[in-house]
This record gives structure tokens, sequence and C-alpha cells, in this order.
């Protein structure tokens, strides 16, 4: 298969991670919060849903901006039934921390990949502020949250450098008495922080040697806010390796957010020889924003530095991509919160490497991927979004057409994943049965 007609400008949909936040922040806060490029996919929509099922007005009509009207932190309603968040750990666990300082009872649950993920990160440091919060034996959904809890301010220190933990802990602080300090051991997105603080929260916000931490006083009241949405970083990054592999005269993917807490990818492929030129740098609201030109690379195999994994935590089912395609061997470590995704991506994405002929040597916090010479074959997502688009991007460098199943699922982060991906000029094609 040539690899040498990727090209042309595209832009990516609006980033998954400030869209849910802008929804949720929106909720909560005195006034209407207009959001201008929401990303309208199912993990976003099922946050939509939910808190219109908690009584807030949401105006969505389809190419519009999205208008909240925001009902305040005490202007949430008893929800009349059980709140589904389908595939989406973001909307779940932020959700958790929005809603365990409520007066009223309510239960979160998700489809089956999302009912087998942890949620005690974040419910048992909830118990601490005084949340009443049960999840399964397992600790997993569905989650119970009991009504009428008066929460405190806490300082911890999380385990994992995770934002939707820190994130969740922050939201439930909004309502508690005191400060709310979360310590991480790394860096991990900000954009709550941001968020919050262009809605005239103060946030502290602290980075040593020794870590992060972020701290806001409660209670606390939100001003609704005009918010510009940037393209997703993580959904950009697949045309990122795509350009690499065979963008001959240049990709450009416009008005990306740049975020530093998102873009340990730009570092890891740029050591691995990428050529990958920021345009227009510039801020839009909170974020800090850029046109990404890539164009095709030599890729060198790396050791990807341990401290960029929270950094890159989204981007490493295309990173194995990138890695396949590189001389000689890439190996990633520090990065057992990959098992934790919505499927074991350590796992899946070893099995799906090697049935396309490239060879792996799983381990316990990572993987090692020797460059190679990529057939094709058939391979099972097993209904993870980014791995699915992985495998579109690695038709790019295999000897044969690769089959990819269970795809339906690519609508969670990037429901316009095919378009683009065809714009950009891959040739792909949606099968009958995408499950
Ligand atoms: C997200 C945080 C990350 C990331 C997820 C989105 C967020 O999860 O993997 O896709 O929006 O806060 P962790 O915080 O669990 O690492």
């Amino acid at each position: 298969m040539p690899v040498d007609r990727v090209g042309g400008t595209i832009t990516v949909p609006g980033d998954k991670s400030i869209s849910h936040r802008a929804l949720m922040l929106g909720a909560i806060a005195e006034g209407p919060t207009v959001v201008h490029g929401f990303l309208a996919s199912e993990d976003c929509l099922a946050t939509q849903a939910a808190l219109e099922a908690l009584g807030v007005p949401i105006r969505h009509v389809p190419g519009e901006p999205v208008r909240i009207q925001g009902v305040g932190l005490h202007g949430l309603r008893t929800p009349a039934g059980v709140l589904d968040l389908g595939n989406s750990g973001t909307a779940i666990r932020l959700l958790m921390g929005l809603l365990a300082g409520q007066p009223f009872d309510c239960e979160l649950t998700g489809d089956a990949s999302l009912r087998q993920r942890p949620m005690e990160r974040v419910a048992a440091p909830l118990r601490t502020m005084g949340a009443k919060i049960d999840t399964t034996d397992a600790g997993k959904p569905p989650v119970r949250i009991r009504g009428g809890a008066r929460l405190h301010g806490i300082d911890y220190a999380l385990p994992m450098a995770s934002a939707q933990v820190k994130s969740a802990l922050l939201l439930a602080g909004l309502s508690a008495t005191g400060r709310t300090t979360v310590h991480s051991p790394g860096p991990s997105r900000d954009h709550t922080e941001r968020m919050l603080q262009g809605m005239g929260v103060p946030v502290v916000q602290t980075s040593t040697g020794a870590g992060h931490s972020a701290s806001v006083v409660g209670p606390a009241s939100l001003r609704g806010l005009e918010i510009r949405v940037p393209a997703d970083f993580s959904s950009a990054a697949f045309f990122l390796v795509a350009g690499c592999l065979g963008a001959r005269d240049g990709l450009l993917i416009k008005d990306v957010g740049i975020n530093p807490t998102r873009v340990g990818l730009l570092t890891i492929l740029r050591e691995m020889g990428a050529n990958i030129e920021l345009r227009n740098e510039r801020r839009v609201g909170a974020e800090p924003v850029a046109d990404l030109f890539v164009t095709q690379s030599e890729l060198e195999g790396i050791d990807v530095p341990a401290e960029l994994v929270p950094l890159a935590i989204d981007e490493f089912p295309i990173l194995f991509i990138a890695a396949a395609a590189a001389a000689g061997a890439t190996t990633i470590t520090d990065a057992e919160e990959l098992r934790k995704k919505e499927t074991d991506r350590i796992a899946v994405m070893a099995r799906a490497l090697e049935a396309v002929g490239i060879a792996v040597e799983e381990r316990p916090d990572g993987i090692r991927i020797e460059g190679g010479k990529m057939t094709g074959g058939t391979v099972d997502s097993r209904g993870d979004h980014r791995i699915a688009m992985s495998f579109v991007v690695a038709s790019l460098l295999a000897d044969g057409p690769i089959e990819i199943l269970s795809t339906a699922e690519v609508a969670t982060s990037f429901p316009t994943f095919l378009d683009v991906a065809t714009a950009a000029g891959l040739n792909v094609s949606a099968g009958g049965d995408q499950r």
C-alpha cells in the first residue's frame, strides 16, 4: 500500500476533557455558559443527559454553540432514575465529586467497560471529606451517593497522577467548607483548574520537584462563561502519526489545543525523529492553541521517559503504532495506568500488534515494541475507541488490509473519524457490523 498520499489540511473535533468540564461547571455556575466547539460525542452527550436529568436546562442544537443555563451549586434536582454515563470514565468520576455534597440520593453507572473500572480512587477520598458513597465490593460502578452529607475540605495525596481524581476532589471542594488540596506525584491535565479560574474561583497551584498541588476553598460560587473549546490534541494525535508515516508534502491540523499537560506525545514523537512544527501559536480563552504541521519522518525507537507518561496518557495506542513503524525498539515503563483505561490497553494493543506481525514483549508496567514489517490481518479493538482508530493509521504501514473488529465505540470520542481520516488521505471504510 502506498504511504505517500496522506496530506492536506484537516480539523479534528473539540476537546473531550474540556467539553465535559464546560458542561459540568456551566451547570453549577450562576447564569448562562455558552460553549463553542463542543464535542458532540457519545461520552460528552452522556454528561449532557446526566446534567439534564439533574434539572439543568441545556440547549444543544447541532452546529450551534451549546447553551447551559447554570442553576448554581445548590440548584441541582433529584434525578428521576439512575444516571448512565455509558463508556465515560471522566463523566462518572467528575460527577461523583460534583454530586457528593448534594442534598439528594443518586446512583451512577455505565456500560460493561465502565462497570469494570476502578471507582474507589475517587470514592475513598470523597468519604474522608464526609461523603456517603458506595461502590460494589470490587470498587466498581454502580456508585451510590447518599444525599445530605456535609463535606469538609481535605489535604489529599494522590497515589497516581490522575486528572479525573484531582478534578473530582476539586469539584467536591467547591461545596465543602474550608480548603481542599490535592497533591499529585506529577502533573496531569489542568483544564478544571483553568476553567474554574475563568469562572471566578481562585485555584492555588504549586509545582515543585516533589510534585504538584491544586487547591480550592469552599463554599465557592462560579460565574457563567463563554468557552471556546480547542480541537482535541488526543484526536489530532492519530493524524500526527499518520503524517509521520505518509505525509510527503505535509499535513496541517488546525486549531489544536496544546496545553502542556496534554502534549507529551509531541515530545515523544520529536525524540523519535518526527518533523512536527507548531504554527500560529496563540491563546484561546484559558487554553493555548496552535496549528500542527507534520511531514513524513524516519522514526527511531526510544526509551520513553517515565515522566512523560501522564502527559501522553491517552496517546499510547497510537504511540505503539509509531513504535511499530520505527527503526529499532521502543520501551515504555511506569505505565500500569494504561491497564485501567477503556480496556487494558497494554494487553489489547500487544495482542493486536502480534496479529499483524509485530514482535512485542508485554511487561506489567509497559511494553517493548520491536519496529518491523507489518502484515495485514484482523485485530480486535475490544470496543476501545482509541485502539480502533490507531489501527486505521496502522494500515498505512501494513502490506495488506487490516480488518478492525468492534469499532462502534469510536463515536465515544471522535464520531467523524472516518470522514476526517478519508480527508487526510487514509483508505478506510466501515463494515456492516461494527460491533
Ligand atoms: C481525563 C483524564 C485521564 C484520561 C481521560 C480523560 C480527564 O484519565 O485518560 O481520557 O478528562 O480528566 P486519568 O485521570 O484517570 O488518568
